[in-house]
């Protein structure tokens, strides 16, 4: 009931409460050592829950045999993976009571299904909104999503929304920068995770969402994050959706894992003011089965320019198919007011109505 009232507080009750809630927040100091930096997650969690939803995930994402086989290979390869996730990775492992090899896994288990919508907007006085659904059949992961404040001196250096446990962003923004958020692209299975963990650590590749914490951390504005997110190499193909502070700043940027396999930029010169990216290249048509896309472009162009917020992008967000039954959380964003960044849990995805 509470939960509701601040939901309604907030304006982002949608038709009937649904019963969204906020996840927990979780300040982590890029001052501290990478190995106790996530130790705040003990407020937040209990440890005996944690080790539970991570043997579920791992269970359900990688068959037990492999599990068992790839524990040796991960060890081996442990002494490859930079700093400063090595050191999180190790703490978690740590302080967190699972073990090294499982939290490895874990962070390359989510590398690979993450279905999603992103949307970049942009009103009629020029300012950006952005969007995101993350997708995912694990209904456990609606009880480990947090948003997480990366703080440097004190300050906010970039915040984000991800999995306890999980040390990449799929959602991030850099205040009065940027924002940026991954989906999925094409289907891998879990024997190319496999391939990926060997390429990250032997090519020396990124994973995507490692890339876009690095993003939010380094690059300077709108434009050197485009650059940083098409060109840097990552261990498979992703969609990146970026949004900055001025008006014309969004783009969906599709990746190959060598470069930038195109960029499709806003153009609201010339009406095209938003930009809807689910889990296809936005030059093919989706699969006839999937109506993400056209259900998103379609109640945004019900919208209009003259009416899109955060809080019609919310609900545009909240409408089925795009909001589906593996819906975990919904975000809403905007570079230049860092302080409305806003996440929902759904914890019961949507359904059709
Ligand atoms: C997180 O850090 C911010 C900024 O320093 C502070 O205002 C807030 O109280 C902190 N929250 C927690 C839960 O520690
Ligand atoms: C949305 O509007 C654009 C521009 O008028 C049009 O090209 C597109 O087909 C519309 N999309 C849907 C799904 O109706
Ligand atoms: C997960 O969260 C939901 C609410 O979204 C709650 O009903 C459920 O009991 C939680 N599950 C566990 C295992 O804690």
């Amino acid at each position: 009931m509470q939960l509701c009232t601040a939901l309604l507080l907030l304006g982002l009750g949608v038709g009937s409460c649904q019963a969204e809630f906020a996840p927990p927040t979780v300040n982590v100091s890029l001052d501290d050592d990478p190995e106790v930096r996530w130790n705040p997650l003990i407020k937040v969690f209990d440890i005996d829950f944690l080790k539970k939803a991570a043997a579920e995930v791992i269970d359900s994402t990688v068959p037990k045999w492999v599990h068992q086989a790839v524990k040796p290979v991960v060890m081996a390869l442990e002494k490859h993976i930079p700093q400063p996730y090595a050191g999180e990775i190790r703490g978690l492992a740590a302080h967190f009571g699972g073990s090294l090899s499982d939290v490895i896994i874990l962070n390359f288990a989510y590398e690979v299904s993450a279905f999603c919508t992103s949307i970049i907007a942009q009103d009629k006085k020029g300012h950006l909104y952005h969007g995101r659904n993350l997708d995912y059949p694990h209904p456990i992961l609606r009880n480990l999503t947090i948003n997480v404040v990366f703080l440097k001196n004190g300050e906010v250096a970039y915040r984000g929304t991800s999995f306890a446990g999980y040390v990449g962003l799929w959602t991030g923004q850099s205040p009065n920068k940027f924002t940026v958020s991954g989906d999925q692209r094409g289907s891998e299975h879990w024997w190319n995770w496999w391939k990926n963990v060997v390429s990250a650590f032997i090519f020396r590749r990124s994973p995507v969402s490692w890339l876009v914490r690095e993003t939010l951390e380094k690059a300077d504005n709108f434009q050197d994050a485009v650059i940083r997110l098409s060109k840097i190499p990552i261990i498979t193909g992703v969609y990146y959706i970026v949004g900055g502070t001025q008006a014309g700043e969004g783009a969906v940027i599709t990746r190959d894992r060598t470069g930038p396999a195109d960029i499709w930029p806003l153009d609201p010169v010339n009406g095209e003011w938003y930009r809807v990216e689910t889990n296809f290249d936005h030059w093919r048509p989706p699969p006839a089965r999937d109506h993400r896309r056209e259900a998103a472009s379609k109640a945004l162009n019900a919208t209009g320019q003259e009416h899109i917020n955060m809080k019609t992008l919310y609900q545009v967000l909240s409408l089925f198919p795009v909001c589906n039954g593996i819906t975990i959380y919904t975000t809403v964003m905007s570079a230049a007011s860092p302080e409305k960044y806003h996440t929902l849990i759904r914890p019961k995805g949507c359904k059709p109505n």
